[in-house]
């Protein structure tokens, strides 16, 4: 059976993907996408969708604009990653917006809870604040949800900070309302999509499919990370994740495409593909330093027990058959 998914995203490049290769598959039943301020501005993360939406030929699914900035903190961007639309490497001739529906995202999200008796899925590859706002403004909605998925989290790294993950770091606040909802939660760690890189080949293979969504995606990769900043782009630096000399160079160094998000759809379609455990998890909202780092009770320091371990931590990923599996979804288009 088919499980019915919201996608709440900041798309964002590596969003784009992960909803190429969504919108592909027919274990997914996706009932409507949500936006939100991440990445880039929820303008700009909102235009992205739709077009990217239209683009994969899927004008069926609704799409709903959400939070412009986090609950409690001033909005923090990635757009030196990403580009300044969000989509470095491809631009559309045109905006498509027929189906960018005229209410909020968090009521979005309600209606589409409620209207079915079936349990959704939301999966969240951006910062939460939508879903937080969700679960804050309508908690009778809460047992409608059947988990939650998000790209984010980490044990022993970080990105952009060398703690904390981005969409963590943005809205550590609202992370937290999330976590502790009771709600399940399953997160795709930076450990994991590290590993989850698609490498230069793999991407020459994408690119001679030589489709709209083959070219799209094989563009839109190759504009990926900071070592693409154009000389003629405009990073608005004040609200911007940090570049530094050092990260540019490292950077340069890997050159790694990292398929974050993708990888995070990929476990509601095939869970096969990666190794899971059960944790407790916080995060750090008030660090002078580490503000978004998660805490992940690996070591069961504090001896929780089954119904207080709050995280289903994806631990390893099967990359060689995750890249298949996107491969074959971007071959679906035709
Ligand atoms: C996450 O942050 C964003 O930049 C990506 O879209 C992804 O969701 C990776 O840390
Ligand atoms: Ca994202």
């Amino acid at each position: 059976m088919k499980e019915r998914v919201i996608i709440d995203c900041d798309t964002g490049i590596d969003d784009a993907l992960a909803l190429v290769l969504a919108l592909s598959r027919p274990e997914l039943d996706i009932v409507g996408i949500t936006t939100v301020a991440g990445n880039v501005d929820v303008e700009n993360t909102t235009r992205n969708t739709c077009n990217v939406v239209h683009l994969l030929g899927r004008d069926d699914i609704r799409i709903a604009k959400g939070e412009p900035k986090p609950l409690e903190r001033e909005p923090l961007r990635a757009s030196g990653v990403h580009g300044v639309t969000g989509l470095r490497g491809y631009t559309f001739d045109s905006d498509w917006k027929e189906n960018l529906l005229d209410i909020h995202a968090v009521e979005f999200m309600k209606r589409l809870l409620e209207e079915s008796d079936e349990k959704t899925t939301i999966i969240a590859i951006g910062p939460v604040t939508n879903v937080a706002k969700l679960l804050i403004e309508h908690p009778e909605v809460k047992d409608r949800i059947r988990r939650i998925v998000f790209m984010g989290t980490s044990y022993h790294c970080g990105n952009p900070t060398p703690v904390s993950t981005f969409n963590v770091l943005v809205d550590p606040e609202a992370f937290r309302k999330v976590i502790f909802s009771g709600v399940e939660f399953v997160a795709c760690p930076l450990e994991v999509t590290k590993t989850a890189t698609i490498e230069p080949d793999e991407v020459e293979r994408l690119d001679a499919m030589g489709t709209p969504v083959a070219r799209f995606a094989a563009s839109i990769i190759r504009g990926y990370g900071i070592t693409k900043i154009g000389a003629d782009e405009k990073i608005d630096t004040a609200n911007e994740e940090v570049i530094s000399e050092n990260r540019l160079k490292a950077a340069k160094e890997s050159n790694e495409v990292t398929m974050h998000d993708p990888a995070t759809i990929a476990y509601v379609i095939d869970p096969s593909l990666f190794t899971t455990a059960k944790y407790y998890c916080d995060v750090e909202c008030k660090g002078e330093l580490t503000t978004g780092f998660t805490l992940i009770d690996k070591n069961d320091y504090y001896k929780k027990e089954d119904d207080e371990r709050n995280l289903t931590l994806m631990e390893s990923i099967d990359r060689p058959r995750f890249i298949d599996l996107f491969l074959d979804s971007v071959r679906r288009y035709g």
